[in-house]
């Protein structure tokens, strides 16, 4: 399997090889499986040094700004593609062909409808609950519906669960909103397109249409595109982490969901809008940029930074083009917030301690600003975040599900008091 191997010495033992396997791309990784009968574990706090599977659905090169699913440069498969095909493409590892596409789109578009006991979950929650918690329980909740995919041994019942999820996101993000602002719940158009259909379902009414501006479709299109996957970030371990111990779809999703909500995650779309009414005027930047550099203050610049990109990421590319021509169609160039988030960049991209940190806008700043501007309240961008994120979480679910897996249980350096007595009662006086 591997003929190249690290040797590891250890002080009054024997040393101990360690094989080293190589993917197809990206860094090789030393197999220390065999540390554990030496009585040692590793030690890698955030998993930042540690590959948890084999994966060949996504690479990522953060020093170089490289993202590919699948092989194909996202750049590319934003301009090219959609967000079904690209599902399409993580889900089965090449693009579909075109009877393939238009079947798979038919197929999803047919499952949009959630079942109509679901609209009395809505009704439980109080109308001021953040979407990402209805959200958290309403997916879950679909494993309630769906008894008949439930077997994650069968391939055909997980792909029946794929389709359901991928399909039924937008209309249970979309009823989220409507049930907060209370209004009605809008059913899916079933001759609207992927995107084109979340807008409706957001913006319609019973009393009056909504209109869904092509370039608002394409670019709303494209957010989920650019969300669909990112290999193993924190949400997606953990789908797999709660998978492995051969728990459902629905559930293992649901857990994604509540990943993906902190702020250090998808959270940060809703975050970099916070922060930009925080700041409130272009006169007042040097002072949070002050407080993001000063040590002894916890605040950090959101939608700067990423774990791996530490050049920059290449999404953030694509939706910066989105934004501009979002912004031209609504016109809304001279959007005081928007003037904020500009100079913000402006500032990241010159500013030593921001450079010398390879601090640079990541893609949620972008996506808050373009979602801000097409009108949708910041408490949704998660949710949206969650959406387009669905089809890489099922993508890494299933790929584990398929293939030989064991249950994900991480070890720890034990700090706490060693092994004492519990007390007598005459010792407690
Ligand atoms: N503003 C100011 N300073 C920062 C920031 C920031 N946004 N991000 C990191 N730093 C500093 C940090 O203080 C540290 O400084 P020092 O070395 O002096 O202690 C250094 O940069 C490294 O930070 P880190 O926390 O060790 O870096 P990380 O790779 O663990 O964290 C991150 C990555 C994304 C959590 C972090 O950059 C951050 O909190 N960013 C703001 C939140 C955000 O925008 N998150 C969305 C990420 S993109 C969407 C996604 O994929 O989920």
């Amino acid at each position: 399997m591997s003929d190249k191997k690290a040797t590891l010495g250890l002080e009054g033992k024997e040393a101990i090889d360690l094989p080293i396997y190589s993917g197809t791309l990206g860094p090789d990784v030393v197999d220390v499986g065999a540390l554990t009968a030496q009585g040692l574990f590793t030690y890698d706090p955030g998993f930042v040094s540690t590959a948890s599977c084999e994966s060949k659905i996504t690479f990522i090169d953060g020093g170089k700004g490289i993202l590919l699913h699948a092989g194909y440069p996202i750049d590319q498969l934003a301009e090219k593609s959609d967000f079904l095909e690209v599902c399409w493409l993580l889900w089965n590892g090449e693009l579909p062909a075109e009877e393939e596409k238009e079947a798979f789109v038919q197929r999803v578009t047919k499952h949009t409808m959630v079942h109509d006991q679901m609209n009395n979950f809505f009704q439980g929650f109080r109308r001021d609950a953040h979407p990402m918690a209805i959200m958290c329980g309403v997916v879950g909740a679909l494993s309630a519906f769906y008894h008949d995919s439930l077997d994650i041994t069968n391939e055909k019942a997980r792909d029946i669960s794929a389709v359901r999820l991928i399909a039924k996101m937008p209309t249970l993000a979309a009823m989220a909103y409507k049930y907060s602002i209370g209004e009605p719940f809008v059913y899916p158009r079933n001759e609207l397109g992927y995107a084109e259909n979340f807008l409706h379902m957001m913006f319609s009414t019973p009393c009056e249409d909504y209109k869904v501006s092509p370039t608002l479709a394409k670019a709303m299109d494209t957010i989920f595109l650019l969300h669909a996957d990112h290999e193993q970030n924190a949400s997606t371990s953990t789908v797999r982490l709660a998978g492995s111990t051969g728990s459902n779809p629905f559930g293992c999703i649901s857990a994604g969901i509540t990943a993906l909500w902190g702020p250090s995650h998808g959270g940060a779309n809703e975050a970099v809008l916070d922060m930009l009414a925080e700041i409130g005027d272009v006169s007042r930047i040097d002072e949070f940029v002050a407080k993001a550099k000063d040590k002894n203050d916890p605040f950090r610049l959101m939608g700067f930074g990423h774990r791996v990109y530490k050049n920059f990421d290449p999404r953030a590319k694509v939706m910066k083009e989105k934004a501009d021509e979002v912004l031209g169609e609504l016109g809304l160039t001279n959007d005081p917030l928007l003037a904020i988030a500009k100079r913000l960049e402006q500032i990241a991209l010159e500013d030593e301690y921001f450079i010398e940190k390879k601090l640079y806008p990541n893609v949620d700043f972008y996506s808050g600003i373009i979602l801000k501007a097409m009108g949708i309240p910041t408490s949704m961008f998660t949710v949206i975040f969650a959406v387009g994120r669905t089809p890489g979480w099922i993508a890494h679910w299933n790929e584990m599900i398929s293939n030989p897996y064991k249950i994900g249980r991480p070890r720890q350096l034990y700090t706490g008091p060693t092994q004492r007595d519990f007390p007598s009662s005459e010792d407690q006086g």
